[in-house]
């Protein structure tokens, strides 16, 4: 894999070219963190003015799930690296481009991962059939029978979840025969594309949930890659979107020793480089692999505040790879900023409340339009313990209000 010797000056022949596909707020501190290492960065989406682009040496909009489109832009780009934010992409073309020698272009964390990553029954059959990972019992279902027969098969509770969706879209327990109805109705709403097919998953009856953030690098000692994990991640999610996350999250050595294991054999069977968000269940010493995203995940926002690196400049390290560092500076803690509300021309209040609160620092996306569940910022505060950090961020959070300036 490419490891640049020299890195060069953007906009110049030389430059060290990233193309940056999906340009939300975890891309926009990708974007940051690149910049600071003199990386020229292609932000790319399928809207105009999304929070990456703004800070971009170059910005696109595009449908990225569009072969052609995607084909056409990384010729146009000609990165060094491509680094995926999003699961919604042509992967197809990812893994053309790769294998192409003569375009010397590296997919992060691989081709593969981003292929295997897009479609839950992809990672679900690698993590549980081929790592012999511990997950939910699962099965996939293609029709309404397929999926009362998993249903059945399963019992309740149960999870149902189309295979290609992400933030909890078309995702929902079933506790009796009478959810079924309705949870597949669901279920055929709210996938990313219209595969129609679903993992029914056993409700895990976990006492917590973490996110362990994974990065595979290049260890400097030995020219070798190597693996290293920061502090797990606690976080509290509502309809499968995270509403506040907190780190270090208290767990016991064994459950620590046990998630490490799970997250090096996930992340070493993706390969490649990268920071990787590995979703894990907990019940006393027992980990259940949950989800993996190869890329920075969103509760781990809160590492701008609790790290020495954040999960974002850990990548941009780890994408050309350089030293890792995982210090943990601080606890901390996290909560999402929402829209609340359709917003056409968002403005933001209450920054002066938040920011009194101490060691709290408020990001705002920059999203052209809010809408109700629209994650528009986060508040991010350090503290003595975590508990106080959380009640801080939580606070700050409340303190804004998003308002029509329209
Ligand atoms: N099998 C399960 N048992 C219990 N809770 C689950 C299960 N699957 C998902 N959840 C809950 O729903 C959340 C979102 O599910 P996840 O599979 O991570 O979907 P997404 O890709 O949308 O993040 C999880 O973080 C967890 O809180
Ligand atoms: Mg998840």
């Amino acid at each position: 894999m490419f490891t640049p010797e020299v890195t060069g000056t953007p906009y110049q022949p030389g430059a060290t070219r990233v193309l940056l596909l999906g340009s939300g707020e975890l891309g926009k501190e990708v974007t940051i963190a690149f910049q600071r290492l003199g990386v020229e960065v292609h932000a790319a989406d399928r809207y105009e003015h999304a929070p990456a682009h703004q800070v971009a040496h170059h910005a696109y909009v595009l449908n990225m799930s569009d072969p052609s489109a995607l084909r056409d832009l990384i010729l146009q780009v000609k990165p060094h690296f491509i680094v995926p934010e999003i699961e919604a992409l042509a992967t197809e073309v990812l893994a053309e481009v790769g294998e192409d020698e003569t375009l010397d272009v590296t997919v992060i964390p691989t081709a593969r991962a981003t292929q295997l990553t897009m479609n839950r029954e992809g990672i679900r059959r690698l993590a549980a059939e081929e790592v012999g990972l511990p997950t939910s019992r699962y099965h996939f279902a293609s029709s309404f029978d397929e999926f009362t027969a998993a249903v059945d098969e399963i019992g309740f509770p149960c999870v149902v979840k189309p295979v290609m969706s992400s933030s909890g879209k078309g995702q929902s327990t079933l506790r009796s025969p009478e959810d079924v109805q309705a949870a597949w109705d669901y279920a055929m709403s709210g996938g990313r594309v219209e595969s129609g097919r679903v993992i029914v998953e056993g409700f895990v009856d976990f006492d917590y949930e973490i996110t362990l953030l994974t990065v595979r690098s290049v260890d400097p000692e030995t020219g070798e890659g190597a693996t290293w994990f920061c502090e797990p991640i606690g976080h509290r999610q509502q309809d499968g979107d995270y509403v506040e996350s907190w780190q270090p999250a208290a767990m016991s050595e064994n459950a620590l020793d046990n998630a490490r294991s799970v997250a090096a054999r996930i992340t070493n069977a993706l390969g490649g480089r990268g920071i990787f968000g590995v979703e894990l269940f907990v019940r006393g010493d027992e980990v259940w692999f949950s989800e993996v995203s190869p890329r920075p995940h969103d509760t781990g926002m809160v590492t701008m505040g609790t790290q020495r690196f954040s999960e974002f400049e850990l990548h941009a390290r780890a994408v050309l790879g350089l030293p890792i560092d995982v210090t943990l500076v601080s606890p901390g803690a996290s909560a999402v900023v929402y829209g609340g509300a359709d917003i056409e021309q968002p403005g933001y209040t209450g920054l002066t409340e938040a920011m009194a609160i101490p060691e709290t620092d408020i990001r705002i996306f920059g999203k052209p339009v809010a809408g109700p569940r629209r994650r528009m910022g986060v508040a991010v505060s350090t503290a003595d313990s975590v508990d106080a950090a959380r009640e801080r961020a939580s606070e700050a959070a409340s303190k804004i209000k998003v308002v029509e300036l329209g």
